[in-house]
């Protein structure tokens, strides 16, 4: 497991953080009419009971921009060097998302560009901002992480559309003392390509183009193996999130808020459990917003910021795991926000 060293009191630092769901509300019971499914199951296997889905015509874009919005705001609307945009749903396959995102946040000129790492997206784009803030590319980073996750699935499979949602989450960084509110501890981060396929979009890459162009029927759409996917989740999110306290210099007994990538209710107590995380410390949203992909923690950390779930000086910890296998955690403190 790679760990990061970071130079000795330097840290990014986290300034503003906003989240954005879409209106439309869609239920078990929406779902239950046209799948073969239950509200029961659903709940009971996933923890899931409402999510938010995009109107026809909204893009991964619409949400980024709503979400970056108020993470400005919350941050006092300062300059930003640099614009990350984390997504499996970018607007189009090529360019990526981030530049148009950023002009219409009116930051022509800045570096804006997108990470690919499924649902682990967020933590390999805190790594990223960190490195252009101590390289000295950006003074200050706006990192998104956004998915219209219901345009790749298949809405014939229940397996997956119970389970993902569409939302965007986003924190502004700026370079900071490590021993600050606000500081973000070292990033830890992995991979295993041996199991690429256990999450996959088959058509649409250059192997599927430089064939002939034309793929088998469904194969456009989002695949998830869930039960080996579920393992690996749990497997990788405890080993990074020990990885990241110990790097840290904390102890898992310190943590007093548990924020992991919502991904299903049974992870998220399969991981906190194995960490010995007490209940009334884990952050969760999932049953409202269901697996919003690279959205998922900072929408959970903005949600748990405005209803109280998140004080000044909690000792956060951050993990997620998702399609590459790509997986990560990090630990944080809470900040003060300007326009909290
Ligand atoms: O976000 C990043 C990565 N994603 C994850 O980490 C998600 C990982 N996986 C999961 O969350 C879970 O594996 C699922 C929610 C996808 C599935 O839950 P499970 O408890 O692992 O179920 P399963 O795949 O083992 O399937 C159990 C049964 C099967 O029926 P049989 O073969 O036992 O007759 C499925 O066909 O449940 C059936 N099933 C459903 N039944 C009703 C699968 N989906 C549904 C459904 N409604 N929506």
């Amino acid at each position: 497991m790679p760990v990061r060293h970071q130079e000795k009191d330097r840290a990014v630092v986290v300034a503003g953080v906003g989240g954005w769901v879409p209106p439309n509300v869609v239920t078990n019971d929406d779902l239950c009419a046209r799948l073969d499914t239950s509200d029961e199951w659903i709940r009971t296997r996933t923890g899931i009971s409402t999510r938010h889905v995009i109107s026809p015509g909204m893009a991964t874009s619409d949400l980024a921009v709503e979400a970056a919005r108020r993470a400005l705001a919350s941050a006092g609307d300062p300059e930003i060097g640099a614009v990350v945009l984390a997504t499996t749903t970018p607007d189009r396959l090529c360019p990526a998302t981030a530049p148009d995102v950023a002009a219409r946040l009116g930051l022509v000129g800045v570096p804006a560009f997108d990470i690919s790492a499924v649902c682990a997206g967020f933590l390999y784009g805190l790594a990223t901002a960190a490195g252009l803030i101590a390289h000295g590319t950006a003074r200050q980073v706006l990192l998104i992480g956004a998915d219209a996750f219901t345009t790749l699935i298949d809405a014939k499979d229940r397996s997956t559309a119970v389970i993902f949602a569409d939302g965007a989450g986003a924190v502004v960084l700026r370079a900071g003392q490590a021993g600050e509110l606000g500081a973000v501890g070292p990033v830890v981060l992995g991979s295993d390509g041996r199991f690429a396929d256990l999450i996959e979009v088959p058509a649409g890459g250059s192997r599927q183009r430089s064939r002939n162009g034309s793929y088998e029927p469904g194969d456009e759409f989002f695949r998830m193996a869930g039960r080996d996917t579920f393992r690996q989740a749990v497997k990788w999110m405890s080993t990074a999130s020990r990885h990241a306290v110990e790097a840290a210099g904390w102890r898992l007994e310190d943590i007093d808020r548990f924020a992991a990538h919502q991904a299903n209710a049974r992870i998220l107590k399969a991981v906190a459990d194995e960490l010995a995380v007490p209940a009334g410390r884990r952050l969760s949203n999932i049953s409202r917003v269901g697996n919003t992909g690279a959205a998922s923690i900072p929408l959970l950390l903005a949600q748990a910021a405005e209803d109280g779930g998140l004080v000044e000086g909690h000792r956060i910890l951050l993990t997620a795991f998702g399609g590459g296998l790509s997986w990560g955690a990090a630990t944080l403190t809470w900040p003060r926000l300007p326009a909290a």
